[in-house]
């Protein structure tokens, strides 16, 4: 770990940050579907949460939409990376459109589980927030069986058919400490309660809070760069202020940045969610040059080497050669 040099500033950047496996996938699909089939390609929902990947393959022939219902007979669709439920994929079917799915395999590992623990006839608790697609999308599975609970708070007010048939899963993009905290609380209420078979927030959020924390405490700002409706970019500036971080924000890009956070401030710490493009990170870390600052040092905490494959139906057309 560096030690600031007294009175001096410095910019830590944490590593790792930005795009995970699951982004990079998503953002390949469409990008493969437009080359592939031609644009219009539609898109349900943004394809990850941040504003200029999703204005950027707007501009490359990609069309978002809302439902199924704003898409054309028998064309293509890309599913999101935060998943869907299964009646859209039946109206999919019903309205014979060409549907790839972007889902990002960690949420569908927990899609897995919602239906193996409500086959099994238990009550799921849903650690999430209310209304994000994922959660949408993993409800879905087991309307019928599944309880969303947003916060430690919320714990008091859960109540269940049968105490001892109850599991708990989480959205996978949560703070690691708060939903400890709540799977705590719901324990000390239902001590028979069932832990997911893995851990349900992703390898990516966990890693990116971990970074942040690791320099938080030895910034005076954090600068977080991501989009307002991405959950792990909100949670990374959580994060940094419950870690000691003196004041943190969050910008879509360098734009955002309002020179006045800049007074009295000598560390600055730097991160982006897992659905920022690097480059808009670059541009953040340019603004605090031209502000004076040194050229960041960078603290990796970990490598991420994990990739995920192409869906299976656009890897079949890309090999036809569609
Ligand atoms: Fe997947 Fe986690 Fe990224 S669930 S989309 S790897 S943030």
């Amino acid at each position: 770990l560096t030690t600031p040099p007294p009175g001096g500033r410095q910019v830590l950047l944490a590593a790792p940050r930005g795009y995970c496996a699951g982004v990079d996938r998503a953002v390949v699909t469409v990008e493969k579907a437009l080359d592939t089939y031609g644009a219009p390609v539609y898109v349900r929902k943004q394809i990850v949460h941040n504003r200029h990947v999703v204005e950027d393959l707007q501009a490359r022939g990609a069309v978002f939409v809302e439902e199924l219902d704003e898409v054309p007979p028998g064309s293509t669709v890309v599913f999101s990376a935060h998943g869907v439920s299964p009646a859209v994929h039946a109206q999919a079917a019903e309205r014979e459109l060409k549907a790839i799915d972007a889902t990002c395999p960690l949420v569908t590992k927990v899609h897995h589980e919602a239906r193996r623990f409500a086959n099994e006839g238990l009550e799921i608790l849903l650690i999430g927030h209310a209304g994000h697609e994922e959660v949408e999308g993993t409800t879905g599975e087991a309307p019928e069986h599944i309880t969303l609970v947003q916060s430690p708070a919320d714990v008091e007010h859960v109540e269940l058919k049968d105490p001892s048939r109850v599991a708990w899963l989480s959205q996978t993009t949560l703070s690691v400490d708060e939903t400890l905290e709540t799977v705590g609380r719901l324990r000390e209420k239902f001590p028979q309660l069932m832990d997911p078979p893995s851990d349900d927030i992703c390898y990516a959020t966990s890693n990116r809070q971990l970074a942040i924390k690791q320099i938080a405490a030895r910034s005076d700002l954090v600068i977080v760069v991501g989009s307002a409706n991405s959950s792990n970019t909100v949670r990374l500036v959580d994060v940094a202020l419950e870690s000691g971080a003196r004041a943190a924000h969050r910008v879509d890009n360098a734009g955002e940045v309002d020179p006045a956070w800049f007074d009295g401030v000598a560390s600055v710490g730097v991160t982006s969610g897992a659905s920022v493009p690097e480059d808009l990170v670059r541009g953040v870390l340019d603004l605090l040059v031209e502000h004076g600052y040194p050229v960041a040092q960078e603290e990796r905490l970990t490598e991420e080497t994990l990739v995920f494959a192409l869906p299976p139906e656009l890897r079949r057309d890309l090999r036809k050669g569609a």
